[in-house]
């Protein structure tokens, strides 16, 4: 079995939603500070969904495939829907990774709940 499935090295060849949103609702930042590999999810929110994502990742190659994933998992879904996206569900979106890359894996679903803590924070809920 190759190191990465298909779907991981498709979404690191060609990751979707790659950037920065300038007037976004919500961002969030994660960092590992073992490998040092930081990502930042934006957001857009409109009628309680998230309407648009996009995200900015500074990081081995899993990790720029997990937040690819990440941003097209939680495109279009409720606020509600995109909280109960887990680091595992996403982990098994991309067919699995390398025990050892988990903790890659990990930054996607928490830098996007991060996101949506800081805009409804804003929002004062
Ligand atoms: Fe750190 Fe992948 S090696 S996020």
């Amino acid at each position: 079995m190759p190191f990465y499935s298909e779907k991981v090295m498709e979404h690191f060849q060609n990751p979707r939603n790659v950037g920065e949103i300038k007037d976004a609702d919500g961002v969030g930042e994660v960092g590992n500070p073992v490998c040092g590999d930081m990502m930042t999810f934006y957001i857009k929110v409109k009628d309680d969904k998230i309407e648009d994502v996009k995200f900015k990742t500074f990081g081995c190659g899993a990790a720029i495939a997990v937040s690819s994933m990440v941003s097209e998992m939680a495109k279009g879904k409720t606020i509600d829907d995109v909280k109960k996206i887990t680091n595992d569900m996403v982990a098994k979106e991309l067919g699995g990774l390398p025990s050892h890359k988990m903790h890659c894996s990990n930054l996607g679903a928490d830098a996007l709940h991060k996101a949506i803590d800081a805009y409804l924070e804003k929002k004062g809920k």
